[in-house]
């Protein structure tokens, strides 16, 4: 089977895009990764890509309107020949065109159980809910913020004594074997119709 090609968009430390990155390394996986994207050109993520051999593209979008910083990254995208787009710490705001461009082929983390906990500081707003257990998703992107249909979902229990350092410690684990199996399967589910 010819493999997809992924597209990564990250804004920081990219450790959910590494884990993507050497699950494509496995004989089976569906994909590889053909480019890693960020809008923080200093991203520390960034390292990481190119040290495995992997194209980037780092632009700023200071000073750029959102649709005309999204239609640069589309192009790249484009260029690079992406299948699927997979958003991996990218703490950008999509605009609509972007989004209905990879209708069903852009997927994105988030470490909560979603519909819980949209946006920032997941894992002190699951604290102080006195929740029991928290986890993180993976979703389809559509234009709300942390939206779209749930593809897959890891749970983890809150401990006593957890703080949110320790909770994101323990998510982030599952986020690295969460990500990689759901976009393999969305790979392996075929692409949506046109
Ligand atoms: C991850 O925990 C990811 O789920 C979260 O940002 C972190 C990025 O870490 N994403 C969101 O909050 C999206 N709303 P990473 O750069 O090491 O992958």
């Amino acid at each position: 089977m010819t493999r997809a090609r992924v597209g990564i968009l990250i804004s920081g430390r990219g450790s959910n895009m590494a884990s993507l990155v050497e699950a494509s390394h496995l004989p089976d996986s569906p994909y590889d990764v053909a480019l890693v994207v960020s809008n923080v050109p200093d991203a520390p993520g960034l390292a990481f890509a190119a040290a495995n051999g992997i194209p980037t593209f780092a632009v700023s979008h200071k000073g750029m309107k959102r649709a005309e910083f999204d239609a640069l990254v589309d192009g790249a995208l484009r260029d690079a020949g992406v299948d699927y787009v997979a958003l991996a710490g990218y703490m950008r705001l999509l605009s609509p065109g972007f989004v209905a461009g990879w209708a069903g082929r852009m997927v994105n983390i988030h470490p909560s159980l979603l519909p819980l906990y949209k946006g920032l500081d997941t894992h002190q707003r699951a604290l102080d809910a006195g929740d029991a257990r928290h986890g993180c998703s993976v979703h389809l992107v559509t234009e709300e913020l942390d939206d779209g249909p749930i593809l897959a979902q890891a749970e983890v229990p809150i401990l006593d004594g957890d703080d949110a350092d320790a909770l994101a410690t323990r998510v982030l684990l599952e986020e690295h074997k969460l990500y990689p199996a759901a976009l393999a399967a969305l790979i392996r589910s075929g692409p949506p119709a046109r």
